[in-house]
């Protein structure tokens, strides 16, 4: 795979892509929420700079939609680098990792989505790239086959997971700096709605802004989407200004409830309520009962679902909770339901 398809992976769905873009910060200062991590990164990326040397490699995880890609974006902005991106998934073998990495200039940031995606064989080309800057390949096969060391420039690797639990230990311990990036308040995503109506020119009540807020179950990448399509209802059935009422009436209409559970959550609740009477259920009899992967359950899902006190991990499974019952206008079933098993 070249070089430019490798790095335009990510640029598929350009009309998502360049609404989001057009809404990142670009700077650090801009950045709303996250205030550990954006701290932290002020302080190293300062000294970095001071030295005159790269910044450590980042590991970025959490669920998505929470600014890893942005953060990455403006930590290279911060460093007045070049990024270059990628995912896992789209480095097949150790010469598309060989390309990429020939191809960068001193200081450069590499951005790798997805990471714990990386094949074996990719991650060991990684190591002494991100240990010494060097690139070991091999010219020829077979006996007459050898090793040629290659010394690449002095670059930043920022990778970014949903899973940290799925990165094998070497590339794990091999990042300086690692950061988990937390589900928003309701109040910086507030804020994060406020900005993006500006950009977007658009006014927005403040009580419409706190409801989409509401109502995105912590990420910053859904309040855009959601006050996206407000923004069409207030369009079309109203002056184009975002009012509580046209916001509430377009939330509706999507199925979006007060909490921001939209039909699949309830779908999953509903199983554990209903099909499973509220018993410890495992991850994988559940992805098949919902008809959803399991990764899309543990990653997309879950958290926000057990952050709101609504699910439950166990040792015997995933196990639903008495306020999911109450949300549903179901009956907390004591016995068997909640305290049963
Ligand atoms: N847009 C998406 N995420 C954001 C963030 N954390 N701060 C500001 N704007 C954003």
């Amino acid at each position: 795979m070249d070089e430019e398809r490798l790095m335009n992976q990510k640029l598929e769905n350009m009309g998502e892509e360049r609404f989001e873009n057009s809404l990142r910060p670009k700077v650090l200062e801009e950045y709303i929420g996250q205030r550990k991590v954006k701290e932290n990164m002020k302080i190293y990326i300062e000294a970095a700079k001071k030295r005159g040397e790269p910044l450590d490699h980042v590991l970025l995880y959490g669920p998505p939609g929470l600014g890893k890609t942005t953060l990455s974006n403006i930590i290279a902005n911060e460093m007045n680098s070049n990024i270059k991106i990628t995912s896992g998934p789209a480095i097949e073998k150790p010469g598309d990792l060989a390309a990429l990495l020939t191809n960068l200039s001193e200081f450069d940031v590499l951005f790798i989505d997805e990471i714990h995606r990386l094949s074996k064989s990719v991650e060991e080309i990684l190591y002494p790239a991100l240990e010494d800057y060097t690139l070991d390949i091999i010219i020829g096969k077979g006996p007459s086959s050898r090793s040629i060391r290659l010394d690449l420039p002095k670059f930043t690797l920022i990778g970014a997971t949903t899973k940290a639990g799925a990165l094998s230990t070497p590339l794990r311990d091999r990042f300086g700096i690692v950061h988990r990036l937390e589900l928003y308040s309701e109040e910086d995503l507030t804020t994060i709605v406020r900005r993006s109506s500006k950009i977007l020119e658009v006014k927005i009540d403040e009580e419409a802004a706190q409801e989409i807020a509401r109502r995105s179950r912590g990420t910053p990448r859904i309040a855009n989407r959601l006050l996206k399509r407000v923004r069409d209802y207030a369009l079309v059935l109203g002056d184009g200004d975002i009012t509580l009422k046209i916001t509430k009436h377009a939330l509706n209409q999507l199925e979006i409830d007060e909490l921001g559970l939209d039909e699949i959550d309830r779908k999953i609740l509903e199983t554990m309520i209903i099909q499973y009477g509220g018993r410890a259920v495992g991850i994988e009899a559940l992805a098949v009962s919902v008809g959803e992967e399991i990764d899309t359950i543990e990653d997309v899902y879950e958290p926000y679902l057990i952050q709101i006190g609504f699910i439950a991990r166990t040792l015997r499974g995933r196990k639903v909770l008495p306020p999911a019952y109450r949300h549903l206008g179901y009956e907390v079933q004591e016995e068997i339901g909640f305290l049963g098993q």
